[in-house]
């Protein structure tokens, strides 16, 4: 081989190894599973809160109606964000939910909210450190800001379910 060729050849392996040959590598890979399962957790909260919104009853109703719908804006838009991010990455959006658990108990759905918006919380740390890994600082400062709506939402769940009379 050439010195012309062997230095074209020597270009082409870096620019592969550099674009990982147009298939996201191994850590990579990684973060796009974290987000699927964050995708995936999105939908869970926008399906159950439609549904909690539409099962809740006695004379709080109307209350509890307004504040479930109230979250299904913020859970739309962190689901957008994720989808966007995950095609940015090479990757391909799941389609489904996380197995969604519903009630006719009032309580208990404010129950099952409070535990996915902590797991969430938890679970957008974890990215957020992976992110940072891999040298992805937008991404990281982004799912902060969902840790804090996340928090948020737990916090205000918390609320309600203090001192909540059964
Ligand atoms: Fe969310
Ligand atoms: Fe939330």
């Amino acid at each position: 081989m050439g010195k012309g060729a062997r230095k074209e050849k020597e270009r082409n392996e870096a620019r592969e190894a550099e674009s990982g040959n147009g298939k996201p590598k191994g850590d990579v890979r990684e973060l796009i599973a974290g987000l699927n399962e964050d995708l995936s957790w999105e939908f869970n909260a926008i399906i159950s809160y439609r549904l909690f919104a539409s099962m809740c009853s006695g004379p709080y109703r109307q209350e509890l109606r307004q504040f479930f719908e109230s979250e299904i804006p913020d859970e739309l838009a962190h689901a957008m964000f994720l989808a966007d991010k995950i095609v940015a990455f090479g990757g391909t959006p799941i389609t489904g939910p996380a197995p969604v658990q519903i009630t006719t108990d009032n309580h208990r759905m404010l129950e099952i909210a409070l535990k996915a918006e902590r797991d969430t919380v938890r679970r957008y740390t974890e990215r957020a450190e992976q992110a940072a890994a891999l040298g992805e600082v937008a991404l990281k400062v982004r799912l902060e800001d969902l840790i804090v709506d996340e928090t948020h939402h737990a916090e205000e769940i918390d609320r309600i379910l203090t001192n909540w009379k059964t």
